[in-house]
């Protein structure tokens, strides 16, 4: 008998609660969503993308108008935040024009994730008079070996330090900063990166390494557990916990006990999933809805959006993708998938 061609679904069923507001299945609202707004990327971190990756042709990117006209929809439906991410949002050379036409909708707060190394200061002046409000960096190590491995770039950690100085000085805060922290490869770096949180008044926040690698590398062994990266600090710096900033706040946050400056957040998605709290929806690059990182299934927005549909027909699909938000990532669990794409081609 022959089985009929899976086709990829890119129509989710019709919600049964077509409201007003972004809402799951689960009870949770969405008021996130971070834009992937290029899948490309000069770096090539290890639990992120593989070095032949391949990229999205460039005519499928959405274009300043499109990534506006869905951020306007999903504002619309109650989201309050909206990030940029990549791939690397620095290398799109419109991005000025992305940031000017998203600012321009109102959200509470147009925030960026960017590894650091394009930053300028006249650049970063530019970005935040066009109404971007913060800057989150990505930076692994400050041991210039260390980062090279990690990133596989020509770029030094003090070339994304200084672009963290940027920041702070075009009022792009607060400014945050994302390690994920690889057995074997940077834990080493953990205590040197609080240090550094201290001497600039930063929040750098640890992230366990989740399996969303192109090169499929991960694995339990490589995991440093968020317990095992407080105790690494607090030896050096002793710590105060502060519980989460606030609701939807992926991270756990932690003071410092002697009153420095300077903060340390934790992000446990694998030992403290945080699902339930879960606030966020993903958009990537050309337009493909996925209600969480670990969707295994996602709706292509960009090509409805490009075959003519009405704001009214993106809103009604808008609000049936939510409603598919699957109910955790279970990464623990025996049937446990990887999703398909890489942390690159969704957006971190
Ligand atoms: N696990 C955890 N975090 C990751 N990031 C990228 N890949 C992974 C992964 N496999 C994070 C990086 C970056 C953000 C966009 O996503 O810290 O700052
Ligand atoms: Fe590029 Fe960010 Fe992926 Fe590193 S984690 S390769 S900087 S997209």
């Amino acid at each position: 008998m022959r089985l009929p061609l899976l086709q990829p679904a890119t129509t989710p069923p019709p919600s049964p609660s077509r409201g007003d507001a972004l809402v799951d299945s689960h009870g949770r609202v969405i008021r996130d969503v971070r834009l992937s707004i290029t899948d490309r990327c000069n770096f090539r971190c290890v639990y992120c993308m593989e070095p032949d990756v391949r990229f999205l042709p460039r005519e499928q990117l959405l274009s300043p108008d499109e990534l506006a006209r869905l951020a306007s929809i999903c504002l619309w439906l109650g989201v309050r935040r909206v990030r940029l991410t990549g791939g690397e949002p620095t290398v799109r050379p419109d991005l000025l024009e992305i940031i000017a036409a998203v600012a321009a909708l109102g959200p509470e707060d147009l925030a960026m994730t960017t590894n650091g190394s394009l930053a300028t200061p006249a650049l970063a002046r530019a970005w935040k008079a066009a109404g971007l409000t913060r800057l989150t960096f990505s930076l692994d190590s400050l041991d210039d070996a260390t980062f090279a491995s990690m990133t596989r770039s020509s770029c030094s950690s003090g070339t994304v330090v200084d672009a963290i100085r940027v920041a702070i000085d075009a009022g792009l805060g607060p400014v945050k900063a994302n390690a994920v922290v690889v057995r074997g490869r940077n834990e080493r770096e953990v205590v040197p990166l609080a240090r550094l949180a201290r001497d600039l008044g930063i929040e750098m926040r640890f992230i366990e390494y989740m399996p969303l690698d192109s090169g499929r590398a991960w694995d339990p062994a490589k995991l440093v557990p968020a317990s095992e990266i407080v105790d690494l600090i607090s030896r050096e710096f002793p710590l105060v916990p502060l519980g989460k900033d606030h609701e939807h706040s992926t991270a756990l946050e932690y003071a410092f006990a002697d009153g420095s400056p300077g903060r340390i957040g934790l992000i446990a998605p694998v030992t403290r999933p945080f699902c339930g709290a879960c606030s966020r929806l993903r958009i990537t690059a050309e337009g493909k809805v996925r209600p969480c990182l670990f969707s295994v299934e996602e709706w292509d927005i960009g090509a409805r959006m490009r075959a003519g549909a009405s704001d009214q027909s993106l809103r009604d699909f808008l609000l049936d993708c939510a409603w598919t938000k699957q109910q955790g990532h279970g990464i623990d669990a025996p049937g446990f998938r990887q999703p398909d794409r890489p942390m690159s081609a969704i957006g971190g």
